[in-house]
């Protein structure tokens, strides 16, 4: 069969019902956004499920993939399902062990502060605000340097609906749920008229000058972890073993990852181990470009090591088969 006669069959197949769709568009209804149900957590696959699936379909997958998906899923991740910090929980932070923790920090704000001129209106962004009670240490410390309701407000970037919860609770007197529209998705005032938002992305906060705090929140953000072999440096990854249990590997060939994530000096000297947070990083930049553009403060405390240890990934292991 020659190519026109091919090509005037296809026209002859084609045309008629290209013309026929033009003319029969009609609207469609989608579902308002607004109305949209979560599935229920009972009817939700299970974390494990959706893992293997991933890998089933896609290959093996980054620890950074891993921990996302571990941490964030809306139904089962790691702090979406319980209370974890305090005695109840799993482990516990400073700022819930004595209120010195937020109110020293608070001082050190307000001094810094002062040392740049006028700091009202004053935003107060936290991230990964745990049960709030960081907050609370630093508005008592506001409350008695004389800032008003007005002169501050707090901006929560918090990913877990749990955690929001008990945050709202125990910083406001009143707090509701906001339209999709809105850069935030949760807004309340504190008993002295502090208005309170909660974002899930430091993005949505407005720009503004602000004081910045993370604490024991960079820590909780996805890494990816590298080994050095005799090839160079290679990233270990979630796999499917034949009896379906998940296991550790190391990939044959240099990831997008390590391409990206490994440089100098990071991959010189000694060290066989590394891990490395893309998203830490970006979250990082971003602050930096946020002080330098509109001004402020950002502290970031952490408790880790100097660069000597290789391997600190705990979080959920039990998934995994070593
Ligand atoms: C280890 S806790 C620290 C809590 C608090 N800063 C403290 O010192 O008590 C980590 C907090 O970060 C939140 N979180 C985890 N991943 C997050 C993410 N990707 N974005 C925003 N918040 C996150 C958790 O829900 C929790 O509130």
């Amino acid at each position: 069969m020659n190519s026109s006669l091919v090509f005037r069959m296809c026209n002859r197949l084609v045309l008629p019902s290209m013309v026929a769709r033009g003319y029969a568009y009609k609207t469609i209804k989608r579902p308002d956004p607004k109305t949209l149900k979560m599935p229920s957590p009972a009817s939700a696959p299970s974390i494990m499920d959706i893992i293997k699936e991933k890998i089933r379909l896609n290959g093996p997958i980054t620890v950074a993939e891993y921990m996302h998906i571990v941490i964030t899923n809306p139904t089962e991740g790691y702090y979406m399902k319980k209370e974890v910090i305090g005695e109840s929980g799993d482990f516990v932070t400073s700022p819930e062990i004595t209120q010195l923790f937020g109110e020293i920090l608070a001082i050190w704000f307000c001094a810094e502060t002062q040392k740049m001129g006028p700091s009202k209106p004053l935003q107060i962004v936290e991230l990964g605000p745990g049960k709030g009670t960081l907050l609370l240490d630093v508005l008592r410390v506001l409350n008695r340097l004389g800032y008003k309701g007005s002169d501050v407000s707090l901006h929560l970037v918090e990913i877990s609906t749990t955690m929001q919860a008990i945050q709202a609770n125990r910083l406001c007197m009143s707090h509701r749920p906001v339209d999709i529209d809105m850069p935030h998705n949760h807004e309340g005032e504190t008993v002295s008229g502090i208005k309170v938002y909660w974002y899930n992305d430091l993005k949505k906060v407005p720009n503004a000058f602000s004081w910045y705090i993370a604490h024991e929140f960079f820590d909780v953000l996805p890494i990816h972890k590298f080994e050095k072999t005799d090839k160079g440096w290679r990233e270990l990854l979630i796999d499917l073993d034949k009896n379906n249990k998940l296991y550790y590997r190391i990939s044959g060939e240099e990831t997008q990852s390590v391409k990206m994530l490994v440089r100098p000096p990071l991959d010189s000297g000694d060290r066989t181990e590394l891990e490395i947070s893309a998203r830490g990083l970006g979250v990082a930049r971003q602050l930096a470009q946020r002080v330098d553009e509109f001004g402020g403060l950002a502290l970031i405390a952490d408790y880790g090591h100097e660069g000597e240890k290789g391997d600190t990934f705990r979080v959920c292991i039990f998934y995994i088969c070593l």
